[in-house]
């Protein structure tokens, strides 16, 4: 267990830019982000996104906050947009105690543009893939666990490669930035009723991203 000095977090590096920080949030914390979350929701509903060109569903289900939101439909493929597709609104603020994660985490200076919020049902996954629709590189993604256990693959730069896998539980923030920024990773399993956060189950993921460079 290594503690990041300024904070004395506990944290773990599994790879180089791959810190992992277990309990980051308290139970009661994420009570009351379960909570917040669930208020945003009202206002920027899950929608199910779909695949560029074949138009396959996403298992997920999707919202986001922050000034941009990741979206991706069959003719567009994938792309930040201001406006939830089906709204048409301007997507909520990122909830003060989310930007915590990213404020005492991820060492960048700057607010994250975006957080993608994806619903997992107990049987949603997510495939291996590379978060790289981002012009800023060079920031980490920061994200965040809620409700059930899941079982999180990590791989390096090229599809097909070695990879391993960790669960990742509630209350737990990852940061995949630095060298392992554009690593290929995805989402194995969720592990059905581990966690009594959420009362119908599944798990949410929030990704925190900065899509632009700042300044
Ligand atoms: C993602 O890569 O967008 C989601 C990762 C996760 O659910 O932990
Ligand atoms: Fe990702």
């Amino acid at each position: 267990m290594k503690c990041r000095s300024q904070l004395n977090i506990p944290m773990h590096e599994f790879a180089p830019g791959l810190l992992y920080f277990p309990d980051f949030y308290s139970r009661v914390e994420q009570e009351t982000l379960a909570n917040e979350l669930r208020e945003a929701v009202k206002a920027a509903p899950l929608f199910v996104p779909l695949m560029p060109r074949t138009g396959k569903p996403f298992s997920v289900r999707m919202t986001n906050f922050g000034v941009l939101g990741w979206v991706s439909d069959r003719e567009r493929g994938y792309r930040y947009e201001a406006t939830h597709p089906y709204t048409g609104h301007s997507w909520p603020a990122i909830p003060d105690l989310v930007l915590r994660a990213w404020r005492d985490t991820g060492g960048y200076p700057h607010e994250p543009e975006a957080c993608l919020l994806n619903f997992y049902d107990v049987t949603a996954r997510m495939g291996l893939h590379q978060d790289r629709d981002e012009a800023a590189l060079d920031v980490p993604v920061v994200s965040i666990s809620l409700g059930d256990s899941c079982l999180f693959r990590i791989g390096g730069d090229t599809r097909g490669g070695k990879t391993r896998s960790f669960k990742l539980h509630s209350g737990d923030v990852l940061v995949i930035g630095g060298a392992s920024r554009l690593a290929f990773h995805g989402v194995d399993k969720i592990f059905p009723a581990t966690s009594t956060l959420l009362p119908n189950g599944g798990r949410i993921n929030l990704t925190m991203r900065r899509v632009n460079k700042a300044g």
